[in-house]
């Protein structure tokens, strides 16, 4: 109520318009949701966010990436990799999932998003049953032999402090919908996975 809105929030009022969420997506012809890929450094999260970004479109759905260095390079520029700097580098992020979603929209936020508590409030933020929770799985050696930015070289000499696998944990998550294996599959292969399931449960193609 607004009585309590402004015992939390002095002076704060929620605004709505006449559009709803439900209209914006009718007219997108797609539910809007959020694809959340978490997983290490390396282990492919951009390669399948921009495969399956490039699928969605060509399924003529509003689709859009958000990514951690992009992000970081703009609106989360202020943030460091500290664990309570990765907390709000979430919280915002998740935030915008939200608004992005709720403008119709389909995001696919592609994040390390180390800690199952900030992925637990990301998913509390974007709405239960707006989040998907895919987990990019591959194994700290094999994305230290990919190494495709030249990261865990700089890490391991000591050069990077807080680098996720090296010297900052990564928490693995315990039950996402859907889990990807980028070192025993081909990306084709997990791309599929992810296709089949956006057709079953998201109406998708
Ligand atoms: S997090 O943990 O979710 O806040 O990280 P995220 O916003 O996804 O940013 C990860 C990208 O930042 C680069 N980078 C680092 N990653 C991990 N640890 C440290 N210390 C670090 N420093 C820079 C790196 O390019 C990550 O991109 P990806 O795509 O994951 O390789």
């Amino acid at each position: 109520t607004q009585i309590l809105q402004k015992e939390i929030k002095p002076n704060l009022f929620k605004q709505t318009g006449k559009i709803t969420r439900g209209d914006r997506e009718r007219l997108n012809n797609n539910r809007s949701f959020t694809l959340w890929l978490t997983g290490l450094s390396g282990s492919g999260k951009s390669t399948l966010a921009t495969e399956t970004e490039a699928w969605l479109h060509g399924q003529n759905a509003r689709v859009y990436i958000l990514d951690g260095d992009n992000t970081r390079l703009g609106i989360n520029k202020d943030l460091s990799f500290s664990d309570e700097d990765r907390a709000e580098n979430i919280r915002r992020v998740a935030e915008m999932c939200r608004l992005f979603n709720d403008a119709g929209i389909i995001v696919i936020a592609s994040f390390i998003s180390p800690f199952e508590q900030d992925r637990a409030i990301a998913e509390k933020l974007i709405g239960d049953e707006s989040f998907v929770e895919v987990y990019i799985d591959a194994s700290i050696d094999t994305c230290q032999k990919r190494d495709t930015k030249g990261l865990y070289k700089l890490a391991l000499a000591g050069k990077i402090k807080n680098f996720t696998g090296i010297s900052s944990p990564y928490e693995t998550p315990a039950n996402p919908d859907v889990h990807l294996n980028t070192e025993s599959q081909t990306v084709g292969a997990c791309l599929d996975v992810l296709k089949k399931y956006l057709i079953t449960n998201k109406n998708i193609g």
